[in-house]
């Protein structure tokens, strides 16, 4: 009975081990492995049940039969760990397939932004005077009436001083949006020996209702040279080349006599209408000739102002509309396209 008893383990043991064997063999997810470690080594699991019914066995058969399943329990316990390790493998295969980067996909294009056009012009015109040997600099948009005005000659009683006219931060109207960039002529000069080359673009400000052609903010570039022999000449000569440079070598240009208060003498400048070369049509109103900026000689008066000997030294100065030159540089309309910022227009340039 007893040997018999102890046959029956044996097989029963083996039997166990073979059926676990055989499970973990096929077993294909971690938690159906668990579930076998349960089943076979857990404290309610076969071996165990085995284990527990060795008090009926002699004092001589226990550590047979003990060893015996000691050894199973090992074997198993060595298969689950390898298993285990498999499916680990495995699943980290799985997931390095799933994550492989196809680098031969077309990407997904970014929608970039890009320069506004009128920033696009602005660059093109420091570009071709920084050619020249020009500095670029920029300043403040808020302005004491002195600069603005007063050392640029333009003394109280100037129409440009008018309430209507300009945006003043205070009654005694000393303070002001700058409604020209001419202010950086004087800053220039008093921070500045010659001899001097600056082109300076910024915002200015004036008190004008929204139409097709005007806005109570737009942009200018202030550009001034002074050094000593500077004359008319130079000014024609450096403002017909960056004409020539903007809209093409054959661009014919004009100076008319003009007034400004800090430039004596004054002058405008025109080019011939790009699109009918003189003869007159809708993009020159007519004319035959585009009015492009202001221009002069520094008047002296404004050199000797920032210490500056008008015997000695001399210099002109112009100053122009940045919007209507993109306007015409893209032949665009309405001036109100420029700053509203709708996408649909600026992308076009
Ligand atoms: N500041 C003048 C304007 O706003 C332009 C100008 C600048 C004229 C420099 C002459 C010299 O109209």
């Amino acid at each position: 009975m007893r040997k018999e008893g102890n046959h029956n383990m044996k097989q029963k043991l083996e039997q166990i081990k073979a059926e676990a064997m055989e499970a973990l063999g096929g077993v294909s997810a971690s938690d159906a492995l668990e579930q076998l470690r349960v089943k076979y080594l857990g404290k309610k699991g076969e071996i165990t049940a085995i284990l527990k019914q060795m008090g009926g066995l002699s004092a001589e058969e226990r550590p047979v039969i003990g060893q015996l399943a000691n050894q199973i329990r090992a074997e198993i316990e060595q298969a689950i760990a390898q298993q285990s390790k498999r499916l680990e493998a495995a699943a980290l295969a799985a997931r390095l397939e799933l994550e492989t980067v196809d680098v031969t996909i077309p990407g997904q294009t970014r929608k970039i932004g890009m320069k506004h056009p009128m920033y696009q012009v602005l660059d093109q015109i420091k570009d071709i005077f920084i050619g020249m040997g020009f500095e670029v600099v920029e300043d403040r948009e808020v302005e004491l009436a002195e600069y603005n005005f007063d050392k640029l000659n333009e003394t109280e009683g100037h129409p440009a001083r008018e309430w209507s006219d300009t945006f003043y931060f205070t009654e005694d109207s000393k303070i002001l949006l700058r409604t020209q960039t001419s202010p950086m002529q004087i800053h220039v000069m008093e921070r500045q020996k010659p001899p001097i080359r600056m082109v300076a673009p910024g915002r200015v400000y004036r008190k004008d209702e929204v139409d097709a052609t005007h806005s109570p903010m737009f942009h200018q570039i202030e550009g001034m040279v002074i050094d000593k022999g500077i004359t008319m000449a130079d000014l024609k000569g450096t403002l017909s080349q960056v004409a020539r440079q903007l809209y093409g070598e054959q661009t014919v240009t004009r100076f008319r006599p003009h007034h400004f208060p800090f430039t004596e003498p004054s002058c405008e400048m025109d080019i011939q209408c790009y699109k009918c070369h003189g003869a007159g049509c809708s993009t020159c109103k007519g004319e035959g000739w585009i009015e492009l900026l202001g221009a002069g000689m520094v008047h002296p008066k404004v050199l000797e102002g920032c210490g500056i000997d008008s015997s000695v030294y001399s210099g002109w100065a112009f100053g122009f509309g940045l919007e209507r030159l993109a306007l015409a540089y893209f032949k665009i309309s309405d001036l109100r396209l420029i700053f509203e910022n709708d996408v649909r227009f600026l992308e076009q340039f």
